[in-house]
């Protein structure tokens, strides 16, 4: 039940470029020659964040790499246009703009980070392309227009599960909280479990933001330390956990400090050592389930990359499956229809899950909670929405 973390080699030079040739489309909204569908795919590829990036872009690989090889989607190859976003939300809304109009994809695939998914959406609702999000939770990505989707769960949900594994698993009832200010996603995640945990008869006995790219936490330490929380929740991408564990236990805190889905990386490990030892987070899939799905891919991905998967390569996967159901369902490879194909899907079986695509264009599904313990992580439970009920 144990699985190492193993850690990441950067394996290929990932920054695609756009290039593909001169062929005038004459399609705008078709996204590709007869014989091609164009995906515009961007991501965090270098910059803080950049193992969000390569590993979801591994897993988009594999599938369009199986999906072509087993001929493509009624005999049109999918073409991958990867495009940097440098780790920025700035920067996705300028690629988003450059495939929107220079590259005319027919459906883009993007991002990771809640942040740069809601400033990258507007464009491509703007230009009639959907746009489906692999793993980007804040509620308000799918806000932003109807034709931007998503194949992961939501934050209130991650929250709220986070919420209730700290007070009921765990058993804590004072908690503290370290985020981001400035960022979408972990002011968010915050907010949910914020929420939640006051909710069930907790208390918050002490919040501690920070903004910017910083480094140093110990003014935000000492002012949780003073407080004595006895669960931490930590609502921050991997780059800055370890840096932010590490003042903590500089302290004496050596309170579990509990994480949603953004501390996945490769590195986490590495980042942290031993300073998130007994600390746990969300995850987006359960490697050990024995659906053969989950164990082809798993297979198939290791002997592609030579390293295990995680679950943002599983989501890139799953995006990249739900998007080719998406041009069947809707009868063709237009932005239009792949817009219809996708509002249509139902009970689709990916790797994270079986989900359906609702009405606000989300998905609803389980969530793992893991532990870190030694070098290994091991799930501890996996949450689903009705148990929140
Ligand atoms: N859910 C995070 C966000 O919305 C992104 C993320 C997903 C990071 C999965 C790691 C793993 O910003």
């Amino acid at each position: 039940m144990r699985y190492a973390l193993t850690l990441l080699i950067a394996l290929t030079a990932l920054f695609s470029a756009s290039l593909t040739g001169c062929k005038d489309k004459g399609n705008d909204a078709g996204g590709g020659g007869a014989d091609e569908i164009r995906v515009g795919v961007f991501l965090s590829l270098s910059g803080a964040n950049a193992d969000f990036g390569k590993t979801t872009k591994n897993g988009i690989d594999l599938a369009v790499e199986e999906i072509n090889e087993a001929g493509g989607i009624n005999g049109k190859k999918l073409v991958i246009i990867a495009k940097d976003t440098r780790s920025k939300p700035e920067e996705a809304q300028t690629v988003a703009k450059q495939l929107a109009s220079q590259d005319k994809v027919a459906v883009a695939i993007g991002s990771v980070e809640s942040g740069q998914s809601i400033k990258a959406a507007p464009v491509f609702q703007e230009a009639g392309i959907p746009m489906v999000s692999p793993s980007s939770t804040n509620p308000d990505v799918t806000k932003q227009g109807d034709r931007i989707f998503r194949v992961c769960y939501l934050d209130d949900f991650q929250g709220q599960a986070c919420a209730a594994f700290a007070y009921k698993d765990l058993g804590f009832r004072k908690a503290a909280l370290i985020y981001a200010q400035d960022d979408d996603y972990s002011k968010g995640l915050a907010q949910y479990f914020r929420e939640a945990f006051k909710g069930m008869g907790g208390s918050i006995v002490e919040e501690a933001p920070f903004q910017g790219d910083v480094s140093e936490f110990k003014d935000q330490v000492s002012k949780i330390a003073a407080a004595g929380p006895d669960v931490i929740f930590a609502p921050v991408y991997y780059a800055k956990i370890g840096l932010i564990a590490r003042d903590f236990r500089k302290q004496g805190v050596t309170v579990p400090l509990v994480g949603g889905d953004g501390w996945e990386s490769p590195q986490l490990i590495q980042l942290a050592g031993e300073t998130l030892e007994g600390s746990y987070f969300g995850y987006h899939y359960d490697p050990d389930d024995q659906d053969a799905k989950v164990q082809g891919y798993l297979k198939a991905y290791s002997a592609k990359f030579g390293s295990d998967p995680n679950s943002l390569s599983a989501l890139g996967y799953d995006a990249v499956y739900a998007v080719k159901l998406a041009i069947e369902l809707g009868g063709g490879s237009s932005a239009d229809q792949i817009t219809e194909g996708l509002r249509k899907i139902k009970d689709f079986k990916g790797v994270t899950g079986t989900f359906s695509i609702d009405e606000n264009r989300n998905a609803k599904k389980s969530i793992t909670m893991l532990k870190i313990g030694g070098s290994n992580l091991s799930k501890v439970k996996v949450i689903k929405p009705e148990d929140l009920k």
